[in-house]
C-alpha cells in the first residue's frame, strides 16, 4: 500500500462529484451565433466550406431565428452577402438607407425585439476591392476609411443594432463610431470591437460565404501579425479609451493566449470568434468520420471560455444550443 496523502482522482470519481468541481460552466447566455443574409426571398444555400451553415434571404432568416429562439440562443451577428454589382470602391451600399441589409435588421428588431443584435461594421461585403478600409494606388487609407465607418455603424443603429462590431481593424474606428452614435442620440447603443483580430487564414470559409475576398494582397497592413501578443495590450488600451463595450480576440483557438491575456489585463468583457475555418476543420474531419464532431465542438468552445472569454461568437451555437 502506497501512502499518498492527496488523490486529485477523488474529485473526479462520479459524474455527480464531476459535476460539483467544474470550473468553467457553458451558458447559452455566452454564445452569439453568427448568421448571414442574402437578399430575395426563399433562399436558402449552404455555404459549402461551412456545413450547417446557410446564407438565409430575410424572409427564412427571420423563420430561422424563431428556431433559435425556441433553442434558448439570445444573441445573433448578421452579416451580409452583396452581389459584385452593389459593390463599389467606397462601400456606399452600406449605409444607403434602404438597402436590403439595413432593411433586415429592422425586421428582425421588430420581430424579435428581445434577441440581441450585433452587426459588423467593415467595408469588405460592400467593396470592389474586397478590403476593409479604402484603398488608393493600392494602399488602404485609414482615415478615410473611418468616415465611411461612421456612416455604416450609424445606419445600422438606427436599423435597429443593439451591438455594432467594427471588424475592419483601422485606427481610432472605436472612438469615431462612438462620437458618431452619441451626437445622433444613439448612447445605449453598444460597441463590441474587434480588438485583436489577426490576419489569419483562418476566415477562408468566411469569405466563401459573403464572397468578400479581397481582390489583391492580403490584409496584413490592418489586421494584426499572428506573431504578436504585446501589440495586444495596445489595441485593447485603445479600444477601451475610445469606449468600447467588450473587447474581441479573433480567430479564437489559435490565439486562446491572447484570450486570457486580456481577461487578465482589462476590465470589460472578453469576448472570442471561433472563426469559420476552426468551424469548418472540425466540420471536415466529422464527415471523414476521423473525430467525434459534437464531442469536439463542446471541446472547443468550453476551451475558449475557459481561457478567459465571457462571450463566444460560433457557428457551433445552434448545434451546441440542441444539446445543452
Ligand atoms: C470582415 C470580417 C471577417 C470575419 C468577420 N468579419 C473576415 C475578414 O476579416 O476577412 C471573419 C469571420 C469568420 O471567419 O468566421 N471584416
Amino acid at each position: 500500500m502506497f501512502y499518498i496523502a492527496r488523490r486529485p482522482r477523488r474529485n473526479r470519481k462520479s459524474e455527480a462529484i464531476r459535476d460539483m468541481v467544474q470550473e468553467t460552466q457553458l451558458s447559452l447566455n455566452d454564445l452569439i451565433f453568427p448568421m448571414f443574409v442574402v437578399d430575395g426571398s426563399g433562399v436558402k444555400t449552404e455555404v459549402s466550406s461551412m456545413p450547417g451553415i446557410y446564407r438565409h434571404s430575410p424572409d427564412l432568416l427571420l423563420e430561422e431565428i424563431k428556431e433559435l429562439q425556441d433553442l434558448g440562443i439570445r444573441a445573433i451577428d448578421l452579416f451580409p452577402n452583396y452581389p459584385e454589382s452593389l459593390k463599389d470602391r467606397a462601400a456606399s451600399e452600406s449605409y444607403r438607407e434602404d438597402t436590403f441589409y439595413l432593411k433586415t435588421l429592422t425586421a428582425v428588431k421588430e420581430k424579435f425585439p428581445e434577441i440581441t443584435l450585433m452587426t459588423d461594421v467593415a467595408m469588405d461585403p460592400y467593396s470592389s476591392d474586397g478590403h476593409d478600409g479604402v484603398v488608393v494606388n493600392g494602399e488602404i487609407l485609414n482615415d478615410p476609411t473611418l468616415e465611411i465607418l461612421g456612416k455604416m455603424a450609424l445606419a445600422q443603429a438606427r436599423a435597429g443594432a443593439d451591438i455594432i462590431g467594427p471588424s475592419d481593424m483601422m485606427d481610432g474606428r472605436v472612438g469615431h463610431i462612438r462620437s458618431i452614435l452619441d451626437e445622433a442620440g444613439f448612447t445605449g447603443v453598444s460597441i463590441m470591437s474587434y480588438t485583436a483580430k489577426y490576419a489569419s487564414a483562418f476566415y477562408g470559409p468566411f469569405r466563401d460565404a459573403l464572397d468578400s475576398a479581397p481582390k489583391f494582397g492580403d490584409k496584413k497592413t490592418y489586421q494584426m501579425n499572428p506573431a504578436n501578443k504585446r501589440e495586444a495590450l495596445i489595441e485593447a488600451q485603445l479600444d477601451i479609451e475610445e469606449g468600447a463595450d467588450f473587447l474581441m480576440v479573433k480567430p479564437a483557438l489559435s490565439y486562446l493566449d491572447i484570450i486570457s491575456l486580456l481577461n487578465d489585463n482589462f476590465d470589460i468583457p472578453v469576448a472570442a470568434y471561433n472563426v469559420s475555418g476552426e468551424y469548418a476543420m472540425i466540420k471536415a474531419a466529422d464527415r471523414n468520420g476521423w473525430l467525434d464532431g459534437s464531442r469536439i465542438a463542446m471541446e472547443v468552445v468550453l476551451s475558449i471560455r475557459r481561457a478567459g472569454a465571457k462571450v463566444i461568437l460560433t457557428y457551433f451555437a445552434k448545434e451546441l444550443a440542441m444539446g445543452l
